[in-house]
């Protein structure tokens, strides 16, 4: 059993697709740990994406993700991490596979629909970042 950090970005809940991504997710038998919607500030951003925060992509992205509301939830079970990244498929919808979420409804590699945590460290990273209520 583990646990890993989602968020339905703003492209995706702008378009309804939040009921279908988390039908997704839950219908691959995992479970929804927290769930919340709401906006980000630039600062809130720089925090989650540190590690992208000198790229050139960076800066779109970052307006991308604070220009409305998004959803963040934690899920778990068995692979949780592997799953999700399988069901969003690859960052890039151009690379995606069909019937993952990207595939199925992203439309650039910055307005891809979903984030999924990348590791277990990761993971834990962001789910103290977003729910520190949460968080020992
Ligand atoms: P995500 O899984 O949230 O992790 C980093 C994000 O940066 C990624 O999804 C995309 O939204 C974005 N991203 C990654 N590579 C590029 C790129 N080459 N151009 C624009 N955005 C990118």
């Amino acid at each position: 059993m583990s646990k890993t950090f989602v968020i339905i970005k703003p492209d995706a809940v702008a378009a309804g697709l939040v009921g279908d991504i988390l039908g997704r997710y839950e219908r691959a038998g995992l479970r929804i740990e927290a769930l919340q919607l709401r906006q980000i500030d630039g600062s809130f951003a720089d925090h989650h994406y540190v590690e992208h925060i000198e790229k050139d992509f960076y800066p779109p992205l970052r307006k991308f993700m604070i220009s409305g509301p998004l959803v963040a939830a934690i899920l778990s079970g068995d692979q949780a991490i592997e799953k999700v990244r399988e069901i969003n498929g690859a960052t890039d919808p151009a690379q995606a596979d069909p019937g993952t979420i990207r595939a199925d409804h992203a439309t650039s590699v910055r307005e891809n629909c979903v984030h999924g945590s990348d590791s277990e460290k990761t993971a834990e990273r962001e789910i103290a970042l977003w729910f520190p209520e949460l968080t020992g």
